[in-house]
């Protein structure tokens, strides 16, 4: 029995008979010779059959081959420059493992709807393999970027008391003899405890968000990376931003050209991302968007088309800092120069992407913070053990969250983002 080998690692064993399995992608004959090519994967392989050479039930097999079809074929495998990967099989034998009558995603275009219905077997079309591999790959850096810094990863609780974010946005449910558990919006306000204890530390999970919106922005369940650093500042906290949003797209082009191209990704405007990144304050850019004609009023938040109207004035992300406090969490620390705003910032991702992090330094001041919980009207109790890391040893801290399908749906520049994670959660979708 030859050794079965991944697709991959076919161009180091040319002249050796391997067996590969797979899948059927194309098959075409002229009569006399037949291809196949099959994927598995990690690569694409095209196997040649002639019919002098293959006994008459392979002959057959090769017949019964449809699209998608699992087989086994076993073969010499050959230097071809001309092939994908390099290696061409030149087969000796075929082997059907599961028939596939009528797949249903075919060559010709199919609408979104039918897409995501299918979303399980779409899941195995080119485009998805690359902006799979693209998200891993982002994933990786995201580990990687923290662990050379030396930060600590700390898992936060998914089911939580108290509410991270907004109560507009929160999913419930019941909790035993404790009444109400909410699903996680952020793990930011207990990697603020674990920074007093590790100073630099990071989670990262699943969030949810019961958004009723329907933008191409917003998933109910997305993933997202949160650092939280002891003694840094809103200004240090960009500084971290640039560097690890940078670090992050230089690993894709170093690692995943060949995905970005399998997506047609224009590399310019990615490879322009690089620190610096533009900073403008929220007050200017209320002026900025005046000035183009906007509507926009100082006090409200920047919605989706301002987001993208203010990007395409930058060449490279742009962070817009020091928002209005009433638009804004209550945790985020009151600017002193100016205690109508707040010290936080967005990075705004180029190319119409929109909002990609939230961050800010945190408010450390005992009783400021109180006064904040309690205008918000959240339930003061619940906050108690927050409150508490501002009574043992209070400390400036800063940090933000970086949303990963935002952040994968621009580096792979595709329109939404729900193709930016294997099984999207929306407002209408919960199956597959
Ligand atoms: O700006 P947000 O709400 O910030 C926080 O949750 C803070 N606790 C982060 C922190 O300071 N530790 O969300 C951060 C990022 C957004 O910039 C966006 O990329 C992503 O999370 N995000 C979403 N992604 C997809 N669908 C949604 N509904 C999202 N909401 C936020
Ligand atoms: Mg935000």
């Amino acid at each position: 029995m030859p050794e079965r080998h991944w697709i991959e690692e076919l161009a180091s064993r040319a002249g050796e008979t391997v067996s590969v399995r797979g899948w059927v992608v194309t098959t075409r004959s002229s009569g006399k010779i037949a291809f196949v090519v099959v994927r598995d994967g990690t690569g694409m392989l095209q196997a040649v059959l002639s019919k002098k050479d293959v006994s008459a039930d392979v002959w057959d097999a090769f017949g019964k081959l449809t699209q998608e079809t699992s087989l086994e074929v076993t073969g010499v495998a050959r230097a071809e420059p001309r092939a994908p990967g390099g290696v061409e099989l030149q087969a000796s034998d075929l082997r059907i493992i599961g028939p596939s009558v009528d797949f249903p995603i075919t060559p010709k275009e199919h609408g979104i709807a039918f897409l995501f219905e299918n979303r399980h077997v779409w899941l195995r079309s080119k485009q998805q393999v690359a902006i799979a591999r693209v998200r891993n790959e982002v994933i990786q850096a995201i580990r990687d970027f923290f662990y050379e810094r030396h930060f600590t990863l700390v898992d936060t609780p998914i089911l939580t008391g108290s509410i991270g974010e907004h109560a507009g946005t929160l999913f419930a449910v019941d909790y035993f003899d404790l009444g109400k558990a909410y699903l996680a919006q952020t793990g930011q306000l207990y990697v603020e405890a674990a920074a007093a204890a590790l100073g630099k530390v990071y989670c990262f999970g699943p969030t949810f968000r019961a958004e009723k919106s329907k933008t191409r922005r917003h998933l109910t369940e997305f993933w997202m990376v949160e650092p939280e650093v002891a003694w840094n500042d809103s200004a240090a906290n960009m500084r971290l931003q640039e560097d690890f949003v940078s670090y992050i797209v230089g690993r894709c082009l170093e690692r995943r050209k060949n995905d970005l191209a399998e997506l047609g990704r224009d590399l310019a405007p990615l490879e322009r991302v690089q620190p610096p990144f533009h900073r403008i304050s929220y007050t200017d850019a209320v002026a900025k968007l005046k000035s183009l004609g906007g509507d926009m009023e100082w006090g409200r938040d920047l919605g989706g088309d301002d987001e993208t109207t203010l990007a395409k004035q930058y060449d490279r992300p742009v962070f817009v800092y020091n928002y209005p406090k009433a638009v804004k969490a209550f945790y985020m620390k009151e600017n002193p120069d100016d205690p109508r705003t707040v010290l936080n910032n967005d990075c705004l991702a180029p190319e119409g992407y929109g909002e990609i992090i939230g961050g800010s330094q945190r408010e450390d001041d005992y009783e400021k913070l109180r006064a904040r919980i309690k205008a918000e009207g959240l339930p003061e109790e619940a906050y108690s053990w927050y409150l508490d890391l501002r009574k043992y040893g209070t400390f400036v801290h800063a940090g933000f969250g970086l949303g990963v399908e935002r952040t994968v749906a621009w580096i792979c520049g595709i329109p939404h983002i729900r193709e930016a994670i294997a099984f999207p959660r929306t407002l209408y979708r919960l199956w597959p």
